[in-house]
């Protein structure tokens, strides 16, 4: 079972979008996947169309078993919805005497193999959730923007992923992904350069702008169902095809 996060400290550089994207796109490839939200924007399930009745606040306070918390989206797609109820569990979590950063990875505890891969969205704030994210995932993926403030939010995150590194020596940054990628601008491919020096084979076939993209958004569908023939489809099939070659 993979798991992947889906994170970067920075807001507005397209997770919730990967997140979703990509879990549908490795079902689609006929993947069991479990998507878990961990922000209490709750995005994930707008994005998909759907309103689970539960979701991981009722697991991290221990209301439901997660059995019965995670959602079924789509043929072979789970979720497990995020949204305002974890400002509560994050307080929880916060009240532990011990063993605050696996409270998730206790709670997923579960469904351990019961997914061919578990893909995590993170809040765009360095919070207890996303901590707990880290403590569970094995691989990291960060979608960045090509702007000076997402690359600074890049480097210090990647240090706080060599530090979480020490408690789960599992975790890899695997992979790190440009998106609203725009050929034309000049600065775009002097930047994506930098980043291979910086994190060699990690650096991934960038996501160009694609306004569809941000349309699916309204209509509660994943691009493969919204435009499929979009270069945004297109773009997002080669990441995941990416992601389906790195199967060990
Ligand atoms: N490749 C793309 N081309 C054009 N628009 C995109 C693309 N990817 C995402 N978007 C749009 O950009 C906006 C931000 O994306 P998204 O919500 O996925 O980012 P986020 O990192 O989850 O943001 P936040 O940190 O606020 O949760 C959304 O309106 C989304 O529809
Ligand atoms: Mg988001």
């Amino acid at each position: 079972m993979r798991k992947i996060a889906i994170s970067l400290s920075k807001g507005g550089v397209s997770k919730s979008t990967s997140s979703v994207t990509i879990a549908h796109g490795l079902s689609l490839k006929g993947k069991k996947v479990l998507l878990i939200d961990t922000d209490d924007q709750g995005q994930d399930s707008f994005l998909l169309g759907v309103k689970p009745p539960h979701g991981l606040a009722e697991v991290l306070n221990e209301v439901l078993p997660v059995e019965e918390c995670i959602f079924a989206a789509r043929p072979n797609l789970w979720i497990l919805s995020g949204g305002k109820s974890l400002a509560g569990a994050k307080r929880l979590i916060g009240r532990k005497e011990f063993g605050a950063e696996r409270s998730l990875s206790e709670a997923l505890k579960p469904l351990e193999d019961k997914f061919d891969y578990v893909i995590l969205y993170t809040s765009p704030s360095w919070d207890t959730l996303t901590i707990n994210s880290l403590f569970y995932a094995e691989e990291v993926l960060t979608p960045v923007s090509l702007e000076v403030l997402t690359l600074n939010s890049l480097v210090e995150f990647s240090k706080s992923i060599e530090s979480v590194k020490k408690y789960n020596n599992k975790l890899e940054h695997t992979y790190v992904r440009l998106t609203f990628f725009d050929g034309r601008v000049k600065k775009s491919n002097e930047i994506i350069d930098q980043l291979k020096k910086y994190f060699n084979t990690k650096v991934c076939e960038p996501i160009k702008y694609n306004v569809r993209l941000s349309e699916a958004a309204g209509f509660g569908k994943t691009i493969f169902e919204y435009d499929p023939t979009s270069q945004g489809a297109k773009d997002y099939k080669k990441l995941v095809e990416r992601i389906l070659n790195d199967e060990k």
